[in-house]
């Protein structure tokens, strides 16, 4: 039989022992006394009774197996124009100093802290601190606004915040202190301290009560041990995008997720520990959560902090030349980077400046990967191009073509086949599961592997209402899709109110919500259309308040800025259409899927319990004039 298929029926039939075999990569203070707790459904528990140290695992047992001059991260920032190198023992050293600073100013095993910073290898020292510690961090990503700040601020309660003084954004200079204490004026809960790493471009006023400078604060630090917390102590809280404006507090813990990402290096990524890897995300997305920071350091590989963007810092060949200058072994980003290159620089001249010779593969996620993109970055780069479909709510891949297990041939459009640990199945909405081909909703048989999350934060109620409950003994991934004749699953897109802006998930809800605040705004629906860089883009439909009259391009104009100032610039929030009415359910519900289907050219039903279809026809037209569906 082949490994794959031999290594997937184990880690199904006998996940226990799957898992406890991937677990003696990892060093324990003290080993479980069970492997998986199963007693209360759907809380599944792994490594009861097991101790350790995530930061441990990820920084100073290399230093002590003798690795401690290897580069543990090369930070490439072409808009500072600065490359660093940080080995383990100087990453050990930077990160025992600053958790002795926290540890000074108060914040001690269980509390939270919230980190808000850019791409900086500093943004990694805050988190491996926190994990040293057993302080649970939640990193908030910078393209959010004060108020999304202030919401997570609320929810997770931090002792203080770490964060720096600013950011260069592509060509613009932030400066990140003024939207921190606007998040804190706008919260009710008022974290005690503000800790600010100052950089160079742009210096924060530290005049507030709490305001403290990482520099000085470290300095002065007594470097601080890592402290012993259990495998099912809290690691991070990673807020999500959900259907309301209240993102998710997606909850992870130490040792479940260190076994797993240990785990994902070799088998789906195919690397050694000394290898170069290189995530181009953000630290404020799972993927930097994974892949940047805790599975390539926890593996002894060599991870790039990359402070830039595929195009425009300074061209469409900036990621040619970080894989050639740190002879990078595996890239990850999401398609929109490679959509974006391929519209500067269609034929990949750019490339041919660069020697590639140790690159050896290209994993993708984050959002569909398009045939066009998979033949496009193919062609270009002639190496291995991988799609793997996950969330955030799993920290690692549910599907893939597992590189270091066995490598199947691509079918374009799928992320192949699910990955050893996730039993994955088709059901209608009643929960049948469906045969080949047939296109439901995709769901996870429970248990989940180790490493996807536990609950959300203080809000065990919402993980089993929103994930646990439609089909009882499985995860919902929200996702729809079918699994093909050859085992191979195909993710279609999201069925409930999340979109996929460039990677990056965000809430439909959550912009209605806002919109919804508008004084002549009686009610509107936001959905995702298609964009042919960005992959989705939310279009927002409303309604005036009877007998207003307003100049509608102003509204569309004060819509965007509400969104910007509300949620932030990565919404992405342009067009607006103003109509006369919205298409709904006689029990009033408004059909934004039906709508979504008209934009995008898909086929539709006609739902049975829609209140007037001539509504339908008007919105039909009414998108039509505005180019939908496009082509
Ligand atoms: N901090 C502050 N603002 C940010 C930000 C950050 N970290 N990241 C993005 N923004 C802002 C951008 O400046 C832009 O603002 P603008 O409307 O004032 O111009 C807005 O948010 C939208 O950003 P983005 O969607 O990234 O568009 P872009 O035109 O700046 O860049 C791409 C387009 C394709 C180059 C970019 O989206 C990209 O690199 N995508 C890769 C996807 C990725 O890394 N996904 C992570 C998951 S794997
Ligand atoms: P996030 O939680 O931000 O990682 O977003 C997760 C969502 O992105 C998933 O539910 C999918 O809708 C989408 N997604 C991620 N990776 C893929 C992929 N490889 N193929 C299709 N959709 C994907």
């Amino acid at each position: 039989m082949a490994t794959y298929q031999k290594l997937f029926d184990k880690s199904i039939e006998n996940p226990e022992e799957f898992w406890a075999e991937a677990a003696q990569s990892i060093d324990w203070y003290k080993k479980w006394d069970t492997v998986l707790d199963s007693s209360k459904p759907p809380f599944y528990r792994w490594f009861k009774g097991a101790e350790m140290n995530t930061c441990y695992n990820a920084v100073d047992r290399h230093v002590e197996n003798g690795c401690g001059d290897q580069d543990a991260i090369i930070y490439d920032s072409p808009v500072t124009d600065t490359v660093r190198k940080i080995t383990y023992s100087q990453l050990r050293d930077q990160v025992a100093a600053l958790a002795g600073a926290i540890k000074a100013q108060g914040a001690e095993k269980g509390d939270t802290v919230i980190i808000y910073m850019p791409m900086i290898p500093e943004a990694l020292v805050a988190m491996l601190a926190c994990a040293r510690l057993g302080v649970v961090h939640s990193v908030v990503f910078g393209g959010f606004a004060a108020n999304e700040l202030a919401i997570r601020i609320d929810h997770a309660r931090p002792k203080m915040i770490i964060c720096a003084s600013g950011a260069i954004e592509g060509k613009k200079t932030l400066a990140y202190k003024p939207l921190i204490d606007s998040a804190i004026d706008q919260s009710d809960h008022k974290p005690e301290k503000t800790i600010v790493f100052q950089r160079e471009f742009v210096t924060a006023d530290l005049n507030r009560v709490g305001d403290l400078d990482w520099q000085q604060i470290t300095e002065d630090a007594q470097p601080a041990d890592c402290v012993v917390v259990a495998a099912t102590d809290p690691l991070y809280i990673l807020y999500t995008s959900g259907t309301t404006g209240m993102p998710k507090g997606v909850m992870r813990d130490n040792g479940g997720h260190a076994v797993a990402l240990n785990w994902t290096m070799k088998n789906i990524y195919n690397v050694e520990p000394g290898d170069v890897y290189w995530a181009a995300s953000d630290v404020g997305w799972v993927v930097g959560h994974s892949y940047i920071v805790y599975a390539p350091l926890l593996y002894g590989c060599t991870t790039v902090v990359y402070e830039g963007k595929p195009i425009g810092t300074p061209d469409a060949g900036a990621f040619w030349r970080v894989i050639s200058q740190h002879k990078v072994k595996v890239m990850f980003t999401a398609p929109t980077a490679f959509r974006a290159i391929k519209k500067e620089d269609p034929d990949g001249t750019l490339l041919k400046q660069y020697d590639l010779s140790d690159y050896e593969a290209l994993f993708l996620a984050g959002e569909r990967l398009d045939p066009d993109t998979y033949h496009w970055a193919k062609k270009l780069l002639n190496v291995p191009v991988i799609d793997h479909w996950w969330q955030t709510e799993t920290a690692w891949a549910i599907v893939g073509n597992p590189m270091g297990i066995e490598q199947f041939p691509v079918k374009p459009g799928s992320p192949t086949k699910p990955v050893p640990g996730y039993d994955v199945r088709v059901v209608d909405d009643a929960g049948k599961e469906l045969g080949p081909n047939q296109e439901g909703n995709i769901v996870v048989k429970l248990p989940l592997p180790p490493g996807t999350l536990v609950t959300l934060w203080r809000n065990d109620d919402r993980f089993v209402s929103s994930y646990m409950s439609t089909f009882p003994g499985y995860y919902e991934t929200s996702d729809g899709g079918y699994i093909d004749e050859d085992g191979y699953v195909f993710v279609m897109g999201r069925i409930d109110d999340v979109i996929n802006i460039a990677g990056h998930r965000l809430s439909t809800g959550a912009m209605e919500e806002v919109i919804a605040t508008h004084i002549h705004v009686a009610e509107c629906a936001v959905f995702g259309t298609h964009d042919s860089l960005k992959g989705q883009q939310p279009l927002g439909l409303v309604v005036l308040k009877s007998g207003v009259e307003c100049d509608e391009e102003e509204l569309k104009i004060e819509l965007v800025q509400m969104i910007r100032g509300k949620i932030g610039p990565i919404a992405c929030y342009r067009e607006t259409a103003v109509v006369s009415r919205l298409p709904k359910t006689r029990s009033g519900k408004i059909l934004r899927g039906t709508m979504r289907s008209i934009a995008v050219g898909k086929e539709y039903r006609m739902p049975s319990t829609i209140d007037d279809p001539t509504c339908l026809d008007e919105i039909t037209e009414d998108l039509k004039k505005m180019g939908y569906p496009e082509g």
